[in-house]
């Protein structure tokens, strides 16, 4: 490998961290959901099942209860997430519907 392959690589390398780190959060949250938690509300509520997170009776209504809710209804699905993965999709929720 020459050196300016080499250095060009390693730039690269360099440059994708943070677009890595940002995966971690909200945007990770928001694919995960997608993949795994709106087909089900969905059938529930019509459309993507987001109104079941913005309807005025909606049962969560702190933070907390909202960490809650995301890991009963992911260890019932058995998805075995990480707790950075629950974290990204309450972030999510909490970003998009919830606004706590
Ligand atoms: C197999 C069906 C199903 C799947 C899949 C599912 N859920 Fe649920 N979810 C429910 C049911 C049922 C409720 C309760 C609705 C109620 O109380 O009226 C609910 C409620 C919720 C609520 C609370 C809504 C409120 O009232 O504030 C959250 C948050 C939630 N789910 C998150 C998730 C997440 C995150 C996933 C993906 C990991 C997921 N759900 C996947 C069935 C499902």
């Amino acid at each position: 490998m020459n050196k300016t392959l080499a250095t060009t690589l390693s730039l690269l390398a360099l440059s994708t961290l943070p677009v890595l780190a940002d995966e971690s959060g909200i945007e990770h949250g928001k694919k995960l959901h997608q993949q795994s938690c709106t087909a089900c509300h969905g059938k529930m509520t019509g459309g993507d099942g987001s109104t079941l997170y913005t309807r005025s009776n909606r049962r969560v209504t702190s933070l907390p209860a909202l960490n809650a809710q995301v890991r009963r209804c992911e260890s019932n699905l058995e998805l075995k997430w990480f707790d950075e993965d629950i974290k990204g999709v309450s972030e999510y929720l909490n970003a998009e519907y919830y606004k706590f």
